[in-house]
């Protein structure tokens, strides 16, 4: 399968090439999220990249902690922060919310939901297909996902010189809440409202 094209232009890119898998989140998705969940005035990125959540969030009036591996040029970041590391979450803080390197995808959940009570990640749909993840996927704390109904425009690796369409794979914000009780929800969502 070496040389295919996926949309996120992951494929194309050697492992060493992509780095920790910078991919940054559209505002739009961002936009969506909100409309969905009730966001804390203080929140926590903990993989802020160059800041597509952490800008949005702002833009908002929320107050939010940017920390990351790598220094990206996000506005007040600290870096050098490996996420799987922290052994708590900045004073007040009571959610995380991030799109995780996929990779690590399972493990920032497990983590996330160790250090705070609710988390909000935009991962791909296929998260949920995973025998390895059972321990945050049915475990009761996944409390919604929110699928998008379109693919989100523009998931594309850091660098990608291909052609720029919506994204090759579908994505959802899953949501983590150490509260929740019943069943995961699955809602349908759109990033095309105003
Ligand atoms: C998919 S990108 C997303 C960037 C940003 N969250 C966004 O939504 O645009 C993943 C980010 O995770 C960071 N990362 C990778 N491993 C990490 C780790 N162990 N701890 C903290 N950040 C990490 C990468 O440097 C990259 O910025």
């Amino acid at each position: 399968m070496a040389g295919l094209a996926s949309g996120t232009g992951n494929r194309r890119a050697p492992l060493a090439d992509r780095k920790d898998d910078l991919y940054e989140t559209p505002d739009v998705a961002v936009h969506a999220l909100l409309r969905q969940e009730d966001i804390p005035a203080l929140d926590w990125e903990p993989a802020c990249g160059p800041g597509a959540i952490v800008r949005v969030l702002r833009e908002t009036g929320r107050h939010v902690i940017a920390t990351d591996l790598v220094d990206y040029g996000c506005p007040g970041q600290a870096s050098g922060r490996d996420f799987l590391m922290e052994l708590s979450a900045p004073d007040g803080c009571e959610m995380i919310v991030t799109n995780p390197p996929f990779k690590l995808a399972g493990e920032f959940a497990a983590h996330a939901l160790h250090l705070v009570p609710r988390c909000a990640m935009l991962l791909r749909l296929a998260f949920l297909e995973s025998e390895k993840r059972r321990a945050v996927l049915d475990t009761g704390s996944l409390a919604r996902v929110h699928v998008f109904r379109k693919r989100l425009p523009m998931m594309h690796r850091h660098g990608w010189d291909g052609k720029h369409s919506n994204s090759g794979m579908a994505f959802a914000w899953f949501v983590w809440d150490r509260g929740h009780e019943g069943p995961t929800e699955l809602h349908r969502v759109s990033w095309e409202e105003a």
